[in-house]
């Protein structure tokens, strides 16, 4: 079993620090917010992800939490960095904590593999292995490790991974990183370090493509009397197309699609290519978070000013408190600038939306979030929701609107209950 270092202590970081104990190794994890590793330290977890406080627990006396990087870095014979990548205002990855990270190693001669987990854009591992050369680091060797985890069921994702891809020019350190993933039962992809920096920004713009295309479908399907949800079915049995990330909704978010497909724009208009397809993933998935207010109009009426308007779910998915980027942001936004009274719910993400948009009321429940509303947005499909008793939400709404931003909801069955239903790229009911 092997001592790694865990640099980074977020959603990419805890899985990863969980889930290498898991596979038996000895973990120092190191993160420069203290007050995150305070908690850590006394067996809290600063993230809601389903599984993860039970599986660090299990394994608290192989792992360290800390702040202090010298330490931790003499500690590991493996360095994962894991800390996060944000999008800077041109839409280029931000690479300041990863070169933070590579500032921080100590001059020591003690041999370690540099494995960047974070996502960075092709060419990154290559800077920072000249940059080592440079400095004479000829003890520290360099390996690309990809994440590809989903929020929500990162745990899963992690120990039954599609592929593990290891990027490194040198073999002997792509079998090391390699074996550290024994006892999963993954199949490996050992590339060099270039194409696996580019095996994740493309897998993520294939995504986000599908998911826009799908989305441009529903629309088409709304202005043609077709039923996307039908037709996505029938798309999806095709074996070359796949059923996955064909459902169509108010647009992707999180920390990833968003930022992952503008960087890769962004690396290919730095490198002299214009990838216009990726320009049009970008603006239908903005526009198809605006879809909704059109919706509300329709039944509302043009004036949304004063309107007590729902929004069940605030984090980008379901399962997770992250709302970054999420649909609910610009949903809300909007809404707050026509004048509407805004009153949102979600199981877990109500403290950090709170913190980024205090205009809005925040529930405690979701019935409570639909008292007197005029209508409700379903944004996150939180099983919850699905769940609720549908037959009292309709008593205590103001007026019986649903629109189902993730066409997650039974529409017919809302129907018969005497609600007005409409999806996204469905036909409306009631
Ligand atoms: N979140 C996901 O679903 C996901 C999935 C796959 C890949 N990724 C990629 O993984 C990376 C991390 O994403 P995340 O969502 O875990 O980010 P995050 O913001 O949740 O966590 C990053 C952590 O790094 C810490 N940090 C920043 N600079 C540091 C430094 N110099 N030393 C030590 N710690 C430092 C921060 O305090 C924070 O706790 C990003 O590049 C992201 O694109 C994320």
């Amino acid at each position: 079993m092997s001592r790694l270092t865990v640099v980074g202590a977020g959603y990419v970081g805890l899985v990863t620090v969980a889930c290498m104990a898991e596979l038996g190794h000895h973990i120092v994890a190191m993160d420069v917010d203290a007050d995150k590793v305070e908690l850590l330290r006394k067996g809290g977890v600063p993230i809601h992800e389903p599984g993860l406080t039970d599986l660090i627990a299990k394994h608290r006396e192989r792992i360290e939490f800390t702040t202090d990087h010298a330490h931790a870095y003499r500690s590991g014979e493996f360095i994962f960095l894991c800390v996060d990548t944000p999008p800077t205002a041109s839409g280029d990855a931000d690479l300041s904590r990863i070169w933070q990270a590579i500032d921080n190693l100590p001059p020591d001669e003690v041999e370690h593999v540099i494995v960047t987990k974070s996502t960075v854009p092709v060419g990154t591992g290559a800077l920072v292995k000249a940059e080592l050369d440079q400095r004479g680091y000829r003890h520290i060797t360099y390996a690309s490790n990809p994440e590809f985890l989903r929020e929500g069921t990162a745990i899963a994702d992690f120990m039954h991974a599609d592929r593990v891809v290891v990027g490194a020019d040198d073999p002997a350190v792509a079998a090391s990183v390699a074996a550290l993933y024994q006892g999963i039962d993954s199949p490996v992809l050992t590339t060099d370090v270039a194409s696996a920096e580019m095996i994740k920004y493309a897998s993520n713009a294939f995504l986000a493509t599908k998911i826009s295309f799908i989305n441009e479908i529903a629309n088409v399907c709304e202005a043609t009397g077709a039923d996307v949800t039908v037709v996505a079915k029938g798309m999806g049995m095709d074996r070359r197309i796949g059923p996955h990330f064909l459902q169509a909704g108010i647009g992707y978010g999180g920390s990833c699609f968003p930022k992952d497909v503008s960087a890769l724009k962004q690396l290919a208009g730095n490198s002299g290519y214009h990838f216009q397809l990726l320009n049009a993933v970008i603006e239908v998935n903005e526009l198809q978070k605006r879809r909704v207010i059109g919706k509300l109009k329709r039944h509302l009426g043009e004036e949304l000013r004063g309107k007590r308007i729902s929004l069940l779910g605030l984090a980008f998915k379901p399962n997770t408190d992250d709302i970054r980027q999420a649909s609910s942001i610009i949903l809300a936004s909007r809404l707050l600038a026509e004048g509407a009274h805004v009153v949102g719910f979600d199981p877990v993400a109500t403290p950090n939306m709170r913190a980024l948009l205090p205009a809005v009321t925040y529930a405690a429940s979701a019935m409570e979030a639909l008292e007197e509303a005029d209508a409700c947005v379903l944004v996150t499909e939180w099983s919850e929701f699905l769940e609720l008793d549908w037959a009292s939400v309709k008593k205590t709404m103001a007026q019986p609107i649903v629109i189902d931003g993730r066409n997650a909801l039974d529409g017919p069955a809302l129907a018969q209950l005497g609600f007005i239903y409409e999806g996204i790229g469905t036909r409306s009911v009631g």
